[in-house]
């Protein structure tokens, strides 16, 4: 996509940054986000809260769907990291490209001055803070599927598992009577292994939980940080798409 420069009257430059797809993925993963971790919160204390056995299930349940709409999105956004526009690919927002350790040490020294080197994509910085956010993300939704089909028999995993607990095989009849929660059709060596097998699935699920709550609040201070720094509209770049700014940016896409 091409950039596109408005000259405004404060004599700043209107940059494109932001394609469509990009902002979509950014607020249904700020959604989606924002709900697993209520959710997660909700199962965490689901004794403290008083809610049932059958309470409990419900929760995991509703995480799980949301979770599914997170997974989505997540891997729509690793494809189109391949297709997007500019500054929505991966070679703009990783920081493995060549020269990229030049650009941080610049950023990094401009940082105090009165002429910071300004990004219509990701500053130096920023692409380390989004590359752990992906990471992050990306453990919570593989380790997500895999407590779905342990927890609760949900795909992508859970047919497999049921027939695991049952030690039915591919004896399917048995299957449909294997319920979340429940002891009814399982059998207890089958069914332990398979607990085995879920233990650091839920250690990592639990411990990735905390970190990427330290890591978002993090990344919230960087963003509030360069817009009063800055002040090149960045959060409002996530809906609008466009960046302003006082002068030229180091990363315009050369036709
Ligand atoms: C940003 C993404 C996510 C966050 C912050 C998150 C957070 C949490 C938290 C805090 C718990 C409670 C852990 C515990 O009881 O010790 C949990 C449990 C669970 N999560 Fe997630 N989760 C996310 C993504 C997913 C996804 C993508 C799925 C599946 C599609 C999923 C499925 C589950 C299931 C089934 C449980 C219950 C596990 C159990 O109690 O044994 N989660 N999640």
């Amino acid at each position: 996509m091409k950039n596109h420069a408005i000259s405004t009257k404060r004599t700043l430059t209107e940059y494109f940054a932001w394609d469509r797809t990009t902002r979509i993925f950014h607020w249904l993963n700020v959604l989606c986000v924002l709900a697993l971790i209520t959710l997660g919160l909700a199962i965490i204390n689901a004794k403290a809260f008083g809610v049932t056995p059958e309470g409990k299930i419900l929760l995991k349940t509703i995480h799980t769907y949301f979770g599914y709409v997170f997974v989505a999105n997540l891997v729509w956004r690793i494809i189109w990291g391949f297709y997007g526009n500019h500054y929505a690919q991966w070679k703009s927002v990783l920081p493995f490209t060549t020269g990229y350790l030049t650009s941080l040490r610049s950023y990094l020294a401009g940082i105090h001055s009165d002429h910071p080197d300004y990004y219509i994509g990701h500053n130096p910085v920023a692409r380390i803070m989004v590359t752990i956010l992906f990471v992050l993300l990306s453990f919570q939704a593989v380790t997500g599927l895999v407590l779905a089909g342990t927890d609760l028999y949900l795909p992508p995993f859970g047919h497999e598992i049921k027939e695991q607990v049952t030690g039915a095989g591919e004896d399917h009849s048995k299957l449909a009577g294997v319920k979340p929660g429940s002891s009814e059709n399982i059998d207890q060596a089958g069914y332990e292994k398979m607990r085995a097998f879920r233990e650091p699935f839920v250690t990592i699920h639990e411990i990735n939980f905390f970190v990427l709550i330290g890591t978002i609040f993090i990344d919230l201070l960087g963003v509030i940080f360069t817009e009063i720094r800055e002040g090149n509209a960045i959060v409002s770049a996530m809906i609008t798409g466009k960046k302003l700014f006082k002068s030229s940016p180091k990363d315009i896409k050369k036709p």
